[in-house]
Formats: structure tokens, C-alpha cells, sequence
């Protein structure tokens, strides 16, 4: 670690590297085999929650680099699983990846195509557009990617489905959660302890779909 340290490297990248090389969740993804530490917040989700299980449709928005794809493409083998990202993802086994920007109209008319207009057991998104360093921008950035997931995914859910987003906490999530409750009956908060805890990433679960 002292050599890479050591190379000239901007103070930001070394701050990144120095906290990549102590965290505990990366060692373990490394250990076990998962391309990022992320893989252990969907764990998580899954142990709280109890979603995942075999022959669902599942879609994956955020996929890159695959963390949460290793996790459920595992236990829904005889599923469908699409994964989306606007940077590609290496092949995971049991998943379909589609390179594409979740907000384009050709992205959602392939998400339907993709399932043949069936409606999808859970739809996950862990999308973080790039931060530009200003928390304020960042979260607002954030929480409309998420508004959007709402907006979109409430209409292709089975009403059993569970549709899991990241969104950041603070002032611009209300109207989130204001159309979040709005069509579903159930809204958990959720922060899993592999979320870095200096980070305002929070989870918005919810399920029981109000019939439409
Ligand atoms: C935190 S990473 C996802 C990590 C992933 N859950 C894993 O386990 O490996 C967030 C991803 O969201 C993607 N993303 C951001 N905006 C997007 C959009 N509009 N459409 C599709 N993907 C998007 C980024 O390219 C990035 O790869």
C-alpha cells in the first residue's frame, strides 16, 4: 500500500485510497469473491426484508459494476434478472445487461420488451449520478433519479412486488416519500450498516402497491 501511496497522486485519491485499503467491507467483497462492497448492502436488505427468492422478474437499475447482480442473480436462477447501467458492466451468469440511460424512452421501451409487458417482482436501483461535489447539488441529483424510479416503477410492479431504491436523506426528499406513500402502503427506511456512515445514502423499501 506504502508504494502506490507513495506515487504523485492528488491528495483527494489519496484520502480514497488510504480509506479503500482499511475498509472492512472491501477486504471482505475481495475475500469473497464480490466485485464491490455494495454487495453487502443488498445482503443486508435481503436479511431485513426477506424479497429475494427463485423465479422472479427482477430489474436492476445501477448495476455497474455488478456487486448486487452476484447477490441476486444467485438466488433467482430460474428467474428473469436485467440489469441496466450507462457504463458496462462485465457478464455476470443468470443476468441480461443492457447498457443504456435509465431516464431515455428507448431504456424503459426495452425494459418492457425485455419482459414482455409481464409485470416485475422487484425492481432495485442503486443509480448515483456522478457527484459533482457540492452535497446540496449531489442530493437533489439523487433524489430525482429516485423520483423518477417511483414514477415509473409503481406502473410495472406485481402488487406484491418490492421496489427498492437509494435516494441521499435531507430536505429534497420529501416530495420522494410524498409519492412514495402515495402509491404504496408500506415505506421503510433503511440504512444498512455496510452504507458508509459519513454518507447521506439512506434506502427507501416499499411494497404493498396501492391497486391503480
Ligand atoms: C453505486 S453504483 C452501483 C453499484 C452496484 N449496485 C453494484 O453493486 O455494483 C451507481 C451506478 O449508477 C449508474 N447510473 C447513474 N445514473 C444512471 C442512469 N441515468 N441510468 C443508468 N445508470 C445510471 C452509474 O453509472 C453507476 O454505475
Amino acid at each position: 500500500m506504502k508504494h502506490i501511496l507513495k506515487k504523485k497522486l492528488k491528495s483527494s485519491s489519496k484520502r480514497w485510497l488510504t480509506r479503500q485499503f482499511k475498509d472492512v467491507y472491501v477486504i471482505k467483497a475481495k475475500e469473497e469473491g464480490f466485485r464491490s462492497r455494495s454487495s453487502f448492502k443488498l445482503l443486508e436488505i435481503n436479511k431485513k426484508f426477506r424479497m429475494l427468492s427463485n423465479n422472479l422478474n427482477i430489474l436492476e437499475l445501477g448495476s455497474s459494476p455488478g456487486g448486487w447482480a452476484q447477490v441476486y442473480s444467485k438466488i433467482n436462477t430460474k428467474g428473469k434478472n436485467l440489469a441496466i447501467d450507462l457504463i458496462n458492466m462485465a457478464k455476470v451468469e443468470n443476468v441480461n445487461f443492457l447498457k443504456n440511460n435509465f431516464l431515455s424512452e428507448s431504456c424503459k421501451n426495452e425494459i418492457h420488451n425485455f419482459f414482455e409487458n409481464k409485470k416485475i417482482d422487484i425492481i432495485f436501483s442503486d443509480m448515483a449520478p456522478n457527484s459533482i461535489g457540492n452535497s446540496v447539488i449531489d442530493s437533489i441529483k439523487i433524489n430525482h433519479l429516485a423520483l423518477e424510479v417511483v414514477n415509473f416503477g409503481y406502473k410495472l410492479l406485481n402488487l406484491g412486488g418490492y421496489l427498492i431504491t437509494k435516494y441521499f436523506s435531507g430536505k429534497d426528499e420529501l416530495s420522494l416519500i410524498k409519492v412514495s406513500k402515495y402509491y404504496f402502503k408500506k415505506i421503510n427506511f433503511f440504512k444498512p450498516a455496510s452504507s458508509r456512515s459519513e454518507s447521506k445514502e439512506m434506502y427507501l423499501v416499499l411494497s404493498g402497491l396501492r391497486k391503480n
